[in-house]
């Protein structure tokens, strides 16, 4: 029996980890899969209501579980990012996710390239440091004076930071972190994770030529981690990356990728795919509980609306399913989305006519069929 702990979250998380829950439990009829759930009622309303985003006692909760299933954060009606920084990547921090794996595979018919090729691609997205740590500020007549200094002159010039003129000249500033710790795992994890899939190199994802400080020394550690796994390196730089991804994507197999351009090539890996609503993802913690999730987030422009689409949802509960170690059940469902897919049982964004329900049960109803 497997503990599961559940969060819809807001918008579209709702709808789509209801029709997860309705393929969850056909999955569990015809399997040795067998599980509970916790419902977890963490986002937008409750914060709206009580102040509160994530607690310390829930938290406590979620690591006691097997596995977390969780839809969407995010809502119009709250400033951007104390819902994403403080449930999302609060919770990616305190259970050390550190991994995001973000599978992009061709869809045929949905990819919308002209080429009918065959990709697979598996972004290993670092999901705790780089641009995601929380390390900005503000200088200058709003945020009073921090002693950073800069050690390139050519980037004083351009900024012109002159924090002594009266009144101050006023900036914003994000830092980039990566610890060598936090490299060193994230590296283990691609090459161990290439290996398994049979691929003899990993390609890793930067921007070495203007961050040359994280960006050269993640490329120094991953070579030392190349080296030491057996296993091939090669390098992109994420501007080519995002042009090669539409060019030549079979030609891709396993990247690693830092945090935040992880973020935006999985959401046009996604679309590679044949739509936001294809992409799903797990938040890995190797050593502990992880978090299944799609990649987009809460919707609001279509929230309420029953059109969105679960198919992320699903493929993110297979992910689950996999990690969980049962991978054959992955097949099932992996097998029943094949299905439906290829039938046109699909919602509006792919060209179908279903709801989010009718997606959800003609899923469940494909994994019922494949009863032994
Ligand atoms: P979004 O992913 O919610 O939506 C982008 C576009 O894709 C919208 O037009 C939406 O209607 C469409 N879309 C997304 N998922 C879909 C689905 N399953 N079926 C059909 N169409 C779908 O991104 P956004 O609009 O930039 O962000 C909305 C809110 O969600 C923001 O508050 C943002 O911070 C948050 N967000 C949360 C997560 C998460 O919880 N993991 C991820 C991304 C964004
Ligand atoms: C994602 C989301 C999050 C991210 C946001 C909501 C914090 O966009 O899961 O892709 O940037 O990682
Ligand atoms: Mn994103």
């Amino acid at each position: 029996m497997k503990h599961i702990a559940l969060i819809p979250g807001d918008g579209i998380g709702k709808e789509v980890i209801d029709a997860g829950m309705k393929v969850l439990d056909a999955v569990s009829e015809i399997s040795s899969f067998d599980y509970d759930a916790e419902l977890f009622d963490v986002g937008s309303s409750r914060y709206l209501k009580t102040g509160e985003l994530i607690t310390d006692e829930e938290l406590a909760d979620l690591r006691e579980k097997d596995s977390i299933y969780f839809g969407a954060i995010g809502d119009p009606k709250v400033k951007p990012g104390v819902l994403e920084q403080g449930v999302l990547l609060k919770m990616r921090t305190a259970l050390d996710l550190y991994i995001n794996l973000r599978p992009v595979t061709s869809w045929h018919p949905y990819v919308p390239l002209k080429r009918e090729v065959d990709f697979d691609i598996h972004f290993i997205r670092e999901n705790t440091e780089d641009f995601y740590m929380g390390a900005g500020g503000m200088v200058g007549s709003s945020g009073g004076n921090v002693g950073i200094k800069l050690k390139r002159e050519l980037y004083e010039l351009r900024l012109s930071l002159d924090v002594s003129s009266e009144p101050p000249e006023e900036f914003a500033f994000e830092i980039g972190l990566l610890s060598r710790k936090g490299v060193e795992r994230f590296a283990d994890y691609a090459f161990e994770y290439a290996r398994a899939r049979g691929d003899e190199k990993v390609t890793l994802v930067d921007k070495a030529n203007v961050c040359t400080d994280i960006y050269g020394f993640q490329r120094r550690i991953f070579e030392a981690k190349a080296a030491e796994h057996g296993m091939k390196l090669d390098y992109m730089y994420v501007d080519a990356m995002a042009m090669a991804m539409i060019a030549r994507p079979e030609t891709f197999g396993t990247v690693a990728v830092p945090n935040l351009f992880g973020d935006v090539l999985t959401d046009l890996g996604a679309q590679l795919q044949g739509g936001l609503g294809l992409g799903a993802s797990g938040n890995i913690n190797p050593k502990g509980t992880s978090m299944f999730e799609p990649i987009h987030g809460s919707a609001p422009d279509i929230a309420g609306k029953g059109i969105a689409n679960p198919i992320a949802a699903i493929l993110a509960a297979k992910m689950m399913l996999d990690n969980l170690g049962y991978p054959e059940t992955g097949g099932i469902v992996l097998n029943a989305v094949r299905y439906c897919l290829k039938n046109g049982r699909v919602t509006p964004d792919m060209g179908g006519k279903m709801t989010t329900d009718e997606v959800g049960m003609a899923v469940s109803r494909a994994v019922l069929d494949q009863r032994t």
